[in-house]
C-alpha cells in the first residue's frame, strides 16, 4: 500500500487504483462502538475484504477497536509482521504448526471442535505456554463449532487442560440481515449455554455473536464484543439499505481514460460485437477489466466529468469500453467505484447489478490494482 498519495499523483503512476481511506475506518469504528454501545473486534479476514488488512486494522484500533479478527493464521501472521500487538483471534480452523506460532505470537484460536482441543493441549503442553482461545459453538450456522448444549462438557474438558486458557465464547449468526425466526433461536441458545457455563463458573470473559447484521438489528446479540466487517469499512448490511449518514465508504476505484475516439454510425465495438454505435458517438477506453475483478455481466456505469456514463459492448480482460457524452481528454478521471461530483456507484450498486454481495464486490478487486490510502472526503 503506497501513502497518503493524491488521486492526481495516482493518476502520474497507475492505469487503475483503488483508494482507502484510513479516517473513514477509523471514524465508522467510533460509531460502532458509539451506536452498539459495545467493545470492538475489527474483522480484517480476507485483507479486510479487499481494501487492506494492515491499513484497516491500524485505523480500526485507532478508532477504538480492542480486538481484531482474521479467518487464517496467515493473516494473523501479517498483522504481527506488521506489529500489530492487538488482541488477535483466529476464527477458523488451523494446522499444527501454525498452533506452534499461536503460542509464540501471543494469537488467540478458536476451539472449535474435540480434535482442535486434543492439538491445542497437546502444543501447549509441549511448548510449556499457556494457549489463548475462544470457545466456539454452533447454535443454527451450521458451520464450525460444538452444538449450543455440549458448552458445558466441552468447556470442562477444556478446563481440564490447565495450560489452555478459554478466555472467550463465541457463535456465529447465520440470517441476522433479515427478518428470520432462526434469529431469535440462535440468541437464545447462546444465552441458555451462557447461563449454563456461569452455573458451572466456566463463563469467560468475552462472548461475542455478533456481525454488522446482528450489531445492528438484534440488540440482545451484543454481549461483550461485536464483530464487525462490513460497517467499519462503510459497506452495507444489506444493498438496499443505506446506512445511517455518519458512515462512510472507505473504498473507491479509480482509473484514467487511455483513449477517446470519435466511432462512426454502424461501428461494433468489442468482443462479439453486441454493441454497434447507433450514429457517430465518442466511446473512451478504460483500462479496467475482469482481470482486474470487475464482473463480466451487461449492465455496468462508471462516472466521468461527474457524468454516468454506460460501458458498451463486453468487459474485455484489461479493459471496457464507455460511451460518452462528449469527448474528454486522455488521463481523465474515471470512476468505477465511488464519488465524482455529485454522482457515485457503491458497493452496493455494483452488488445488486452483479447479482453478488458487496463483500464479494471487493475483495474481487484484483491484486494487480494498487491500493493507496488517501482522504476520501
Ligand atoms: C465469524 C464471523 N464473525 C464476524 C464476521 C463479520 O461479519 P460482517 O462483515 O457482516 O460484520 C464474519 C464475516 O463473515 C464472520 O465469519
Amino acid at each position: 500500500m503506497r501513502e497518503g498519495i493524491s488521486s492526481g499523483a495516482a493518476k502520474a503512476v497507475h492505469p487503475t487504483w483503488v483508494e482507502i481511506d484510513p479516517a473513514a475506518v477509523e471514524e465508522n469504528s467510533r460509531h460502532v462502538i458509539r451506536d452498539t454501545g459495545t467493545p470492538l473486534m475489527a474483522i480484517v479476514k480476507a485483507d479486510a475484504y479487499g481494501h487492506g488488512a494492515v491499513d484497516v486494522a491500524k485505523a480500526a484500533l485507532a478508532g477504538g477497536a480492542t480486538w481484531l479478527g482474521v479467518a487464517r493464521y496467515g493473516e494473523a501472521r501479517a498483522l504481527r509482521q506488521a506489529g500489530i500487538q492487538a488482541p488477535l483471534l483466529v476464527l477458523g480452523a488451523v494446522t499444527t504448526t501454525e498452533v506452534d506460532e499461536a503460542l509464540a505470537q501471543e494469537v488467540t484460536l478458536t476451539l472449535h471442535n474435540r480434535e482442535a482441543l486434543s492439538l491445542y493441549a497437546a502444543r501447549a503442553r509441549a511448548a510449556g505456554q499457556p494457549l489463548r482461545v475462544h470457545l466456539k459453538l454452533d447454535t443454527g450456522m451450521g458451520r464450525l463449532g460444538v452444538l449450543a448444549e455440549e458448552a458445558v462438557p466441552f468447556a470442562t474438558e477444556a478446563a481440564r487442560e490447565t495450560r489452555l486458557q478459554v478466555d472467550g465464547i463465541f457463535s456465529h449468526m447465520a440470517v441476522a440481515d433479515e427478518v428470520h425466526p432462526l434469529n431469535d433461536l440462535q440468541a437464545d441458545r447462546f444465552e441458555a449455554a451462557l447461563r449454563a457455563l456461569e452455573g458451572a463458573s466456566l463463563r469467560p470473559r468475552w462472548a461475542h455473536l455478533a456481525n454488522s447484521a446482528a450489531a445492528y438489528f438484534l440488540p440482545r446479540t451484543r454481549h461483550d464484543l461485536v464483530r464487525v466487517g462490513n460497517v467499519i469499512l462503510g459497506i452495507r448490511i444489506r444493498p438496499d439499505r443505506p446506512l445511517p449518514v455518519q458512515y462512510r465508504p472507505a473504498l473507491a476505484w479509480k482509473a484514467q481514460l487511455v483513449s477517446c475516439r470519435r466511432l462512426p454510425g454502424g461501428w461494433g465495438v468489442g468482443y462479439g460485437q453486441t454493441y454497434v454505435t447507433r450514429g457517430d458517438e465518442f466511446v473512451g477506453v478504460v483500462p479496467v477489466g475482469y482481470g482486474d475483478g470487475l464482473a463480466r455481466v451487461p449492465g455496468h456505469h462508471v462516472l466521468i466529468g461527474g457524468e454516468r456514463c454506460p460501458v458498451v459492448g463486453q468487459l474485455c480482460l484489461d479493459q471496457l469500453m464507455v460511451r460518452l457524452p462528449r469527448p474528454f481528454p486522455v488521463g481523465e478521471e474515471v470512476v468505477l467505484v465511488g464519488r465524482q461530483g455529485a454522482e457515485s456507484i457503491g458497493l452496493h450498486e455494483l452488488a445488486i447489478l452483479c447479482r453478488m454481495t458487496q463483500v464479494d464486490c471487493s475483495t474481487r478487486i484484483h491484486a494487480r490494482v494498487p491500493r493507496i490510502t488517501v482522504s476520501l472526503r
